[in-house]
């Protein structure tokens, strides 16, 4: 059997009192990382997709946690739970679909009541902050594993996997969530090859799946989106793959928009359909999603380039959709793989 190696990383880090994170816009023209000390600079880097990826947009969140309370520092803890709290607000308004933003701000504001509690001054309540980060960014890259060993066995040699968006190291950090499970049926040796949509309308198949594949070898072919039909029928798509920016416990998934149609394409053509995603993605409180809705130029311009329609023609720019659970054949996480009915599935893994 072939002997292959695959790595992960982590596109967002702490590095001495500030946040550093690689420019995932500028991919795959330049490799920039950006460093920063400003929670304010974070979030519009998390808004205009500098970092982005379910997973990433936590892990951006959770440092910025941290930020701010290295921020705070010569003060007096009294006010450091209120000036944190400020900061906090400012992040969760960055991006409404991706549950892990919420479940990062969360866990790190339960770390921070706890760690005052303690009655720490205001260094040890940073640096159990910026420990509390650094544990889930490495939790992250465990559970990417798990997910890769628990899912791979579902990629065989010959499949064709269609996948949509970006899912790998860059969105997730770690081997990434649906790509770390085609990543690991690599590893082990399987010979099989993948079809990246472009992503319309920011391309992040085209920029971003397409380089992390071929920086490792995997064999990947670029379709734009609405090739999908036709790939499917003449071009032998045996599996899709992709991920999810929220689970809820009934199964319904919101991902990057156009997903919903490749899964009622993949039910027409009786292709198996498979969504792959950490626990911090299953949303257990709620039954809606709210869908991000994206400036209208991002339609009109290319990456903001070059104008490709009237400049003032109205534009509907929703960022994700959301597929329902009869048309997913099963739900990978680190936990094992969750079928239907995913209610009861997702429920026992929580
Ligand atoms: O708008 P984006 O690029 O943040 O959207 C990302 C996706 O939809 C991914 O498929 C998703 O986050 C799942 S795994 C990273």
């Amino acid at each position: 059997m072939v002997k292959r190696k695959i790595s992960g990383m982590e596109p967002v880090r702490w590095s001495d009192g500030q946040v550093e994170w690689i420019l995932q816009n500028r991919i795959p023209w330049e490799e920039t990382w950006k460093k920063s000390p400003s929670v304010e600079e974070l979030a519009r880097g998390i808004e205009t997709l500098e970092m982005r990826g379910a997973p990433v947009i936590g892990m951006a969140a959770a440092y910025g946690m941290a930020l701010s309370a290295h921020n705070y520092k010569g003060r007096d803890v009294s006010g450091m739970a209120q000036y944190i709290e400020k900061d906090r607000e400012r992040l969760a308004k960055t991006r409404p679909t991706a549950v892990n933003l919420f479940w990062a701000l969360d866990r790190m504001s339960r770390r921070l009541v706890r760690l005052i509690e303690d009655g720490g001054d205001v260094d040890a309540v940073m640096e159990g902050m910026l420990r509390e980060a650094r544990a889930l960014q490495k939790e992250n890259a465990e559970d990417s594993r798990r997910m890769g060993e628990n899912g791979k066995d579902l990629i065989e040699d010959g499949d064709v996997v269609l996948t949509h968006c970006n899912t790998g190291p860059l969105a997730c950090g770690g081997i990434g969530t649906s790509t770390g499970v085609i990543l690991s049926a690599w590893e082990e040796g399987r010979d099989f090859r993948v079809v990246a949509t472009h992503t319309a309308p920011l391309y992040q198949g085209a920029r971003l799946t397409v380089w992390e594949f071929m920086k490792m070898g995997v064999p990947v072919t670029l379709i734009t989106d609405s090739m999908a039909a036709y790939a499917m029928k003449n071009e032998g798509i045996t599996k899709v793959f992709l991920g999810a920016d929220r689970i809820l416990l009934d199964g319904h998934v919101a991902n990057k928009i156009g997903t919903y149609q490749l899964a009622v394409l993949a039910d027409y053509h009786k292709i198996p359909f498979y969504v792959a995603a950490p626990m911090s993605t299953v949303d257990s409180k709620s039954s809606s999603i709210q869908i991000e809705m994206r400036r209208q130029d991002e339609v009109r311009n290319v990456l903001g380039k070059l104008q490709i329609t009237m400049p003032d023609v109205p534009v509907f720019n929703p960022a994700f959709d959301v597929t329902p659970p009869e048309l997913i054949s099963a739900i990978v996480t680190e936990r094992g793989v969750a079928k239907k009915p995913y209610g009861e599935s997702l429920s026992s893994m929580l």
